[in-house]
C-alpha cells in the first residue's frame, strides 16, 4: 500500500513536471522544486509518521548551497526519532534529485489532527552568489489522527481474524480434496479392473 502510494505520488509529480516543462519553457537557470509528503497510509497516536522530502533540479543548470529547513517540525508535541530538520547539501546538477526523510513520533492524547506546514528550501543559481532562491516545498497540510486504541484495533489483532479465517476455510476445502482423493482411486482401480 506504501509503495503503491508512492509510486502513484512519484507518477503524479512526475505528469506534474513534464506538464509544467511543456508549458513553460524550461528555465535556463537551476530550477528547485521541493515535495513535502507523509508516507504512512495511517497515522495514529504515538506512531511513526515518516515524512519524505523530495527536491528536484529542473532547470538547466546545477544548484548549489541547497538548504532545507523544517521549522514547523521543531515544536514540543512532535517528537524526532530520526533525520536533520535543518539540512544543507553542497550542489544538485539538472536533472537529479535529493529525498530526504525525518522520522517523527506522533503525539498521544492531543487534536485528532496534526496541522503539516511547509519546509522551506534555500539555493544558490552560482557558487559566488550571494543572492539566495527561497522556496517553500508542498505541504501535506491537514491530516487526520487515529487514536491508539482504534489503530490497535485495526492492525494490531488482525492474526486472530486470520486464524479464526483459516480454520473456518479449511474443511471448505478439504472435503472437495477428499472426495477428488476417493473418486480418483474408484477410477485407477476401475481402470486396473478393466485391464
Ligand atoms: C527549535 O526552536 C527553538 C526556538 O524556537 C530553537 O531554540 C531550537 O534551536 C530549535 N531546535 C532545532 C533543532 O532547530
Ligand atoms: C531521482 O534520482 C534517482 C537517481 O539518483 C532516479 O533513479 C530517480 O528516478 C529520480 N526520481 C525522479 C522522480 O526523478
Ligand atoms: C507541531 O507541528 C505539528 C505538525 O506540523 C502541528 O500539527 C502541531 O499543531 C504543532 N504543534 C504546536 C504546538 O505548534
Ligand atoms: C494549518 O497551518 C497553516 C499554516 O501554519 C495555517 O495557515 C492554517 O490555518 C492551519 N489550519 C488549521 C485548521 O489549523
Amino acid at each position: 500500500m506504501l509503495y503503491l502510494t508512492s509510486f502513484l505520488t512519484t507518477l503524479l509529480l512526475l505528469i506534474n513536471l513534464s506538464l509544467f516543462t511543456c508549458v513553460q519553457d524550461p528555465p535556463t537557470e537551476a530550477y528547485l522544486f521541493a515535495s513535502k509528503r507523509i508516507l504512512n497510509t495511517y497515522l495514529a497516536e504515538g506512531k511513526d509518521i515518516t515524512i519524505m522530502y523530495g527536491i528536484f533540479n529542473i532547470g538547466m543548470k546545477t544548484a548549489y548551497d541547497i538548504n532545507l529547513d523544517d521549522e514547523s517540525l521543531n515544536n514540543s508535541t512532535l517528537t524526532i526519532i530520526t533525520g536533520l530538520t535543518d539540512v544543507t547539501w553542497p550542489e544538485l546538477p539538472p536533472d537529479s534529485n535529493i529525498t530526504h526523510t525525518v522520522i517523527l513520533r506522533s503525539p498521544l492524547n492531543t487534536a485528532n489532527y496534526l496541522n503539516f506546514s511547509s519546509a522551506i528550501l534555500t539555493y544558490k543559481l552560482s557558487k559566488e552568489d550571494s543572492n539566495v532562491v527561497t522556496t517553500p516545498t508542498s505541504s501535506p497540510k491537514l491530516v487526520g489522527l487515529i487514536a491508539n486504541a482504534e489503530y490497535s484495533r485495526k492492525f494490531d489483532a488482525h492474526y486472530v481474524d486470520w486464524i479464526a479465517l483459516a480454520v473456518m476455510i479449511l474443511p471448505t476445502l478439504a472435503i472437495p480434496f477428499m472426495m477428488f482423493r476417493h473418486s480418483n482411486n474408484r477410477y485407477a482401480t476401475n481402470k486396473a479392473k478393466s485391464h
